[in-house]
């Protein structure tokens, strides 16, 4: 998860070239298998799929999030660090381009983090998911006592529990192969420890998956859905620079990689984001700045704080002005599987019927894909 600057002007989504094929309608693709495997996860949305376009902050705006949910998944609206009268237009903007359900992303760190949720209870948004850390009680409550349903992450098994005591409608477990910001456990290990010891919770798998064969496998294992960003942010619909989404075409898995923290004393949020200039000049940064403390040439409260700030401003930078050398261009590993700039509803009906293919599979056949 990530937060992030407030959302500016934007520029329109270019609309899917005039040859492209109208990719089905999400109601004609016939999925039996995987409708069956994620009954509760689909119930829950309230959409055709149980995929879930992750939030992405300054990308999931009112285009992609209305496509996601038009082409059957579920849009989210990453607000980051929007004040509330702007989420209050992002949630109409998006309502007037779509009738199917989506939901907002509020990182609780937000110093408006009551009037936030008041904007969701206003405009009767039916899921909130709180990102960033530990939800705070009032934060559950407010959301609660809107009617809305509660999504959180949970990093590990204990806090999974914990969240829902305490009142989490579902959660959500993203492993460290994601985008944005990043626990230290890769997917393949939460979904192990968690899934299995909590069968009645509807839960959502994120973190590194391309592919619906990875989406068959989670189910399979226990998910009641998936959560996807990285294949979402170079698509059509995606009001992202060009640039950033070629530099998503382009990029191998290895190069999305999470920041580097050089000293104890000097700590890194860890994001996962494509090495580029910004990230080696990150390390000069931290790298002299742990020479001036050394001299005393600076307090440790400075070196930290100068640290934190180095990347404020940088998503924005390479989202929407394209700087993807000095910009944070936040990936997550699955941007290998990231090749085209294609419509959402064609990778959603990929995900899907690739998934469908897979649960149909006997097991140990191979996949072909
Ligand atoms: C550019 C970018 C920005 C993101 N911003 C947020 C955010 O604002 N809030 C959040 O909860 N997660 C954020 N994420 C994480 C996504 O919601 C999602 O969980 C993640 O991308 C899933 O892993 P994947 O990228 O491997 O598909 C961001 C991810 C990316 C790539």
């Amino acid at each position: 998860m990530t937060a992030g600057p407030a959302a500016g002007a934007r520029p329109a989504a270019r609309a899917a070239g005039p040859g492209a094929a109208p990719a089905a309608a999400p109601e004609e693709l016939a999925t039996p298998l995987l409708d069956a495997a994620t009954a509760r996860g689909r119930a829950f949305l309230g959409s055709r799929f149980a995929i879930l376009g992750g939030a992405m902050t300054w990308v999931s705006e009112r285009n992609l999030v209305s496509a996601i949910s038009n082409a059957g998944g579920f849009g989210v609206i990453a607000c980051g660090a929007m004040p509330p009268a702007l989420l209050a237009e992002e949630i109409a903007a998006t309502r007037a381009r779509t009738d199917r359900p989506f939901g907002v992303n509020l990182i609780t760190l937000h110093p408006e983090l009551p009037d936030l949720i008041a904007v969701c209870a206003e405009a009767r948004v039916s899921h909130v998911v709180l990102a960033g850390g530990l939800p705070p009680g009032p934060a559950i409550a407010a959301v609660k006592d809107s009617g809305a349903r509660l999504l959180a992450f949970a990093p590990n098994l204990a806090v999974a529990r914990k969240l829902l005591r305490a009142g989490a409608d579902a959660l959500i477990i993203e492993g460290s192969e994601a985008g944005g910001h990043i626990g230290p456990v890769s997917l393949a290990v939460l979904a192990q420890e968690i899934l299995p010891a909590l069968p009645e919770a509807v839960i959502f798998a994120a973190g590194g998956i391309g592919r619906g064969t990875a989406i068959a496998a989670l189910v399979q294992m226990g998910a009641s859905g998936v959560q996807l960003g990285t294949r979402f942010a170079a698509t059509v619909e995606s009001i992202a620079h060009p640039r950033f989404k070629e530099a998503f075409r382009r990029a191998p898995a290895r190069d999305a990689v999470a920041s580097v923290q050089l000293d104890p004393r000097l700590p890194v949020i860890p994001v996962r984001a494509l090495r580029n200039a910004g990230t080696e000049a990150f390390l000069a940064k931290q790298r002299e700045m742990v020479e001036r403390l050394e001299r005393g040439e600076v307090s440790l409260e400075a070196a930290q704080l100068e640290i934190e700030h180095y990347w404020a401003g940088a998503l924005r930078r390479a989202v929407i002005e394209g700087d993807v050398e000095h910009g944070s261009v936040m990936a997550g590993q699955s941007v290998g599987m990231v090749t085209a700039e294609e419509p959402v509803a064609d990778v959603i009906a990929a995900l899907v019927t690739e998934a469908e293919a897979a649960l149909a599979r006997p097991a140990g056949a191979a996949s072909g894909a």
